[in-house]
């Protein structure tokens, strides 16, 4: 097991006792879900990470990778929501958060996409200026109009710099069989990878969406399915006592009964901060329905003591934190005595900055509780791609198994799909006039 989860911080106000005795519910909810029979079912295709990616596709990805890593200085990944944000934080947690400034065999990676900013996206095509370029561009839908702008920008780019080679730099990842990004792939002859039908974008980071831009970060990928299909054979047990899945998902329901109604997802490492993000959108855009669930919010300690700490002690009681503590930093740093002692230090002499960090961890777990903000705290050995693999999948079970428990769909967005209408019909889009008129009446 890749993770273990210490609960004392939560038991004052919700004790293990209350917990069991909502078992029958969640295990009924762990039941719809792996007999496939809730809302939603045609999107399942994440609970057996083992099949989402054939041998013959996993090779052919790691070529893909060899092959713009070879041609590329720096690749562009367009995508946005489910499209981005796994590629991101699994870079950013298994590699560095400072990914593009750090000494590497392997090219910068820039996500781009995933806002309207002609800042960004200029500012990110000035740091790629010297260096060679590829893109991948992901988009399930093929229509999604944040990356299909990006996407249209930086072809341009493309022609300009490499002529009739720009599309051998281009590789999209999408549906296999509609969208106008497939069709302008078979079109231009672009290397393409499809994200499985029955998988939605929020859980699709073990699919190519995720694994391309991993596997051209130098993490390993293989690692990554091993420990989320693991994870996968952890999380299927009926047994609600030997299994934290379940019970970190009762947990996280007492609490909303009780009025918890955010949950504060807290690192204590910047590596985390992206991984939170792709939580919030995981838990957000999965929960979120009829009027339900927790809102997803996040922290990284200790620097956010220094904001959000005073509010998180002593401010409305309406979070609790779920925090993820790293076992083993990937660097090793010490405090060394200094003659004299100018800044008082020196009681900490010979102490390493991960000690100091996990002191701080449980100085803050005490703090917290005390002024009233529960906490459960999730601790993973190291850094390592097999772990991570298993904490993916770890929140992914656990949010399916929420969503049922919750009594919505899990696995749809229309929230999602409002806005893009929306914005479709402001932009003129053709076939949204009816649309476009109603709103204007607003
Ligand atoms: O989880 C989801 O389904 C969404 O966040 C999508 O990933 C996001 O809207 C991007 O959609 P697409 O991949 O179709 O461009």
């Amino acid at each position: 097991m890749a993770l273990s989860i210490d609960f004392t911080h939560l038991d004052s106000m919700i004790p293990p006792a209350e917990r069991r005795r909502i078992a029958p519910e969640i295990l009924s909810a762990q039941r719809t879900l792996l007999d496939r029979s809730g809302a939603g079912n045609d999107f399942l295709g994440w609970v057996d990470p083992a099949a989402l990616n054939s041998p013959q596709d996993l090779s052919r990805l790691e070529a893909c990778a060899k092959r713009l890593a070879a041609q590329s200085g720096a690749v562009l990944v367009v995508g946005i929501g489910g499209s981005y944000l796994g590629a991101r934080a699994a870079v950013e947690y298994l590699v560095s958060p400072m990914y593009n400034s750090i000494p590497k065999q392997t090219p910068d990676l820039w996500f781009v996409g995933n806002d309207v900013s002609a800042s960004h996206l200029s500012d990110v095509l000035a740091a790629c200026r010297d260096k060679e370029i590829s893109v991948i561009v992901i988009s399930k839908s093929g229509t999604t109009t944040e990356p299909a702008v990006a996407f249209r920008i930086l072809k341009k780019e493309l022609a300009r710099r490499y002529g009739a080679g720009a599309a051998s730099r281009v590789v999209a990842v999408t549906d296999k069989a509609r969208g106008a990004l497939l069709t302008m792939a078979r079109a231009e002859g672009y290397e393409t990878f499809v994200i499985p039908d029955d998988v939605g974008g929020r859980y699709s980071v073990l699919t190519p969406v995720g694994l391309l831009p991993i596997a051209l970060a130098g993490a390993d990928i293989r690692g990554l399915l091993s420990g989320a299909a693991d994870a996968a054979a952890y999380c299927a047990s009926p047994d609600f006592d030997s299994n934290l899945c379940l019970q970190y998902v009762a947990a996280r329901h007492l609490l909303l009964r009780a009025g918890r109604s955010v949950e504060l997802f807290c690192g204590w490492d910047p590596c985390f901060t992206m991984t939170a993000e792709w939580l919030k959108q995981l838990f957000g855009e999965s929960e979120g329905k009829q009027h339900k669930g927790l809102f997803p919010a996040s922290a990284g300690f200790t620097t956010d003591l220094h904001s959000l700490g005073q509010f998180i002690q002593d401010g409305s009681r309406v979070l609790f934190e779920t925090v993820v503590s790293i076992g083993e930093d990937t660097a090793s740093l010490s405090v060394e005595a200094e003659q004299g002692d100018p800044d008082g230090l020196n009681y900490l002499a010979g102490m390493s900055l991960g000690e100091i960090n996990h002191r701080a961890q449980r100085a803050v777990a005490l703090a917290h509780q005390a002024g009233g903000t529960p906490s459960m705290i999730l601790s993973t050995p190291s850094r390592s791609a097999y772990e991570y693999g298993w904490m993916l999948y770890f929140f992914e079970f656990a949010c399916g198994v929420s969503g049922y428990a919750l009594g919505v769909n899990p696995f749809d967005q229309p929230g999602v799909e409002d806005y893009k209408k929306n914005m479709f019909a402001l932009l003129g889009k053709p076939g949204y006039e009816a649309l476009a008129a109603q709103l204007s009446n607003k």
